[in-house]
C-alpha cells in the first residue's frame, strides 16, 4: 500500500482562489503590509511571495524596508503608525529579526486586530479561550490539510510532536478546537516512538530532519510534516536538499495520506496569512467574512 500524497502545493492554490473571489465581493480592498529588516536572503524571498500572492489575490501590499542596523523605536513607530493607519487591515513583521532588536516587544506591539500571523499575547489568549480572533497560519494549514484528507477529525488521536509557540501549541489547541484527542509530545517525551505510534494524526514539527520513522506510524495515519531541514545531499556532494521531520519514503508504505516536503504545509502558511487578511479586513471594517473562506 502507498499512502495518499496530500498536495499542500494544489490545496494552497484553490485557497487563494477562494480568496480572490471573496475579496472580490467585498466593499473595499483589504491591505497587508509587511515589514522586512535586513538583508536575510531566505526571507526575501518569504516576503517577495507574499506580496506576489498578496496582490495576486486582488489586494493591497504595503513594504517597509528597513536596514539591519535599524534601532528598535524606529521599528517600533513604524508598527505603530500602521497600528493607526485606518487603511492597513493586517501588520507582519517578517521573522527572525536582527539579535538587537527584541523580536517579543515589536510583536506585542502591533495590534491584535491587525495581527494576521496571530502571534500576539491577545491572539494567543483568544485562540486559548476559544474566543473569535486571528490563528497563526501555519497551524491553520496543518489542520485545513488533515481535514482535506480525513473529514471530520472529531475523536482522532493527533499527537503534535513539537511545541512552539510558532507551531506546536497553537496547533494542539486548533486540533482540540477539531474535537480530537490531542497529545503534545516533544524531544524529552519518554517512549516517543510508541507516544506517535497511538496517532490516527500526527504533526511533526521539532525540526529535527527525518526523526520520524516509518515504523512509529500507526498504518493508515495521517501524517501532516511541518518541518523544513536543509540537509547535505546523499548522491551529490555540495549539493543539500529540504527534507522533513519525517523520514518520507519508508513512511508511504506505513502512512496513509502523508504531506510531503516542499510541496505540503509550507505552501499553505502564505495562503492562510491572505486568509487572515480578509477576515482582519472584515472584522475591523464590520463586513460580514465571507463564507468561502470556512473550512
Ligand atoms: N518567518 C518565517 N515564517 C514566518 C511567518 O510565518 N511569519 C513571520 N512573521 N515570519 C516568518
Amino acid at each position: 500500500m502507498s499512502a495518499e500524497k496530500i498536495d499542500g502545493k494544489a490545496y494552497a492554490t484553490a485557497l487563494r482562489g477562494r480568496i480572490a473571489e471573496a475579496v472580490s465581493s467585498l466593499p473595499g480592498q483589504p491591505t497587508l503590509a509587511v515589514v522586512i529588516v535586513g538583508d536575510d536572503p531566505a526571507s526575501h524571498v518569504y516576503v517577495k511571495n507574499k506580496i506576489k500572492f498578496t496582490k495576486e489575490t486582488g489586494m493591497r501590499s504595503v513594504e517597509h524596508k528597513l536596514a539591519a542596523d535599524v534601532d528598535e523605536e524606529t521599528l517600533v513607530k513604524i508598527v505603530r503608525e500602521l497600528n493607526n493607519d485606518e487603511s492597513v487591515d493586517g501588520i507582519l513583521v517578517q521573522l527572525p529579526l536582527p539579535k538587537h532588536l527584541n523580536e517579543n516587544r515589536v510583536i506585542e506591539e502591533i495590534h491584535p486586530d491587525k495581527d494576521v500571523d496571530g502571534l500576539t499575547e491577545t491572539s494567543a489568549g483568544r485562540l486559548s479561550l476559544g474566543k473569535a480572533g486571528l490563528r497563526p497560519c501555519t497551524p491553520t494549514g496543518s489542520v485545513m490539510l488533515a481535514k482535506d484528507a480525513l473529514g471530520d477529525l472529531t475523536g482522532k488521536n493527533c499527537v503534535i510532536l513539537g511545541r512552539s509557540i510558532l507551531v506546536g501549541k497553537p496547533a494542539a489547541m486548533l486540533f482540540l478546537e477539531q474535537n480530537c484527542t490531542v497529545t503534545i509530545a516533544h524531544s524529552r517525551t519518554q517512549n516517543l516512538d510508541d507516544v506517535c505510534r497511538g496517532a490516527d494524526i500526527l504533526v511533526a514539527a521539532v525540526g529535527r530532519p527525518q526523526m520520524v520513522k516509518a515504523d512509529w506510524l500507526k498504518k493508515g495515519a495521517c501524517v501532516i510534516d511541518v518541518g523544513i531541514n536543509r540537509v547535505p545531499h546523499p548522491e551529490k556532494p555540495g549539493k543539500t536538499y529540504l527534507v522533513g521531520d519525517v523520514d518520507y519514503k519508508p513512511s508511504l508504505e506505513t502512512a496513509g495520506s502523508i504531506t510531503p516536503v516542499p510541496g505540503g504545509v509550507g505552501p499553505m502558511t502564505i495562503a492562510c496569512l491572505l486568509r487572515n487578511t480578509v477576515i482582519a479586513a472584515c472584522m475591523r471594517r464590520g463586513w460580514d467574512t465571507p463564507d468561502n473562506l470556512s473550512f
